[in-house]
């Protein structure tokens, strides 16, 4: 072990062999740098300046103090944790299933923190080593920060595997309306970067009309109320979406 190590002339140990850990040491690795691991539980870490811990968030504070002997730094992955157990934080802001290539990483966002400036420029200089782009947020934001994460991945996950529910009620068997709305998906997704959620948004609550949406609703109703809690939740959100003066969201930026 040595203290103060140049970031990428320093060893690496991964620790955590789920569904980020071996993609990110490969990743790493692929960079060129020097890595050990994915470590499972109860494999040490060998020889490593430095340990990024790949584990649960809840196992982050006894991984960090089983590590901690061993290593001049230690940095985790997570988005919500703060800093409390490391030293910097790298949270790739990307969704890992664990089959993903290094080139994974190329062009996403990746957050960094670090308690010291040396500790922060270790988790910059990883994040640009994966060809990622690094930007700073700090604990007092982490928790709203992954939460926006939350919205455009996990929840929005959700929202799919509604339209694939709602489209077996049409007749449409799962894989066939995966197919058939994937476009429809990306397009909108394409639209909101470009233009904005306000802009890119159609349909019938965009056209005001409420008769449509309410056919809908009694569709689902019939066929799958569990599902209407939902739906209802996200017509009142697009329904304020539709409303909302575009010029409050250049407010909002420039107030930012
Ligand atoms: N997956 C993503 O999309 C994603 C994206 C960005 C960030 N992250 C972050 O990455 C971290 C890991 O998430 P994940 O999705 O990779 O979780 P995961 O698939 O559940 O993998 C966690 C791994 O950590 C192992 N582990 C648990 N405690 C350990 C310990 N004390 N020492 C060594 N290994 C231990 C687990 O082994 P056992 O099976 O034996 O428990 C498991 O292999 C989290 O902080 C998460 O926030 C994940």
């Amino acid at each position: 072990m040595s203290t103060s190590p140049a970031p990428l002339a320093s060893t690496f140990a991964v620790i955590g062999a789920g569904r980020l850990g071996g993609v990110l040491a490969a990743a790493l690795s692929a960079a060129g740098l020097t890595v050990q691991g994915p470590l499972r539980r109860g494999e040490q870490v060998a020889s490593a300046d430095i340990a990024l811990l790949c584990v649960p968030d809840a196992e982050i504070t006894a991984a960090a103090r089983t590590a901690r002997p061993h290593v001049a730094f230690i940095g985790h992955v997570s988005g919500a944790t703060p800093l409390d157990d490391v030293d910097f934080s790298l949270h790739p802001l990307q969704t890992f299933t664990g089959d993903e290539s290094p080139e994974v990483f190329h062009g996403i966002g990746c957050a960094v923190a670090g308690r010291t400036d040396e500790a922060r420029a270790i988790a910059e200089a990883l994040a640009e080593a994966l060809g990622s782009r690094p930007f700073r947020v700090d604990d007092a934001h982490r928790a709203a920060y992954h939460a926006a994460a939350s919205f455009a991945s996990n929840l929005l996950l959700t929202t799919l595997d509604a339209a694939e529910q709602v489209a077996r009620i049409a007749g449409i068997p799962p894989a066939q309306a995966r197919a058939l709305l994937a476009p429809l998906a990306r397009q909108s997704v394409a639209n909101w970067e470009r233009s904005g959620a306000h802009a890119a948004l159609t349909g019938p609550i965009a056209r005001g009309d409420e008769r449509t949406v309410t056919r809908q609703r009694d569709a689902i109703a019939d066929a799958r109320p569990d599902l209407l809690a939902l739906f209802d939740a996200l017509c009142a959100g697009t329904r304020d979406l539709a409303a909302r003066d575009d010029r409050d969201d250049h407010g909002r930026e420039g107030a930012a």
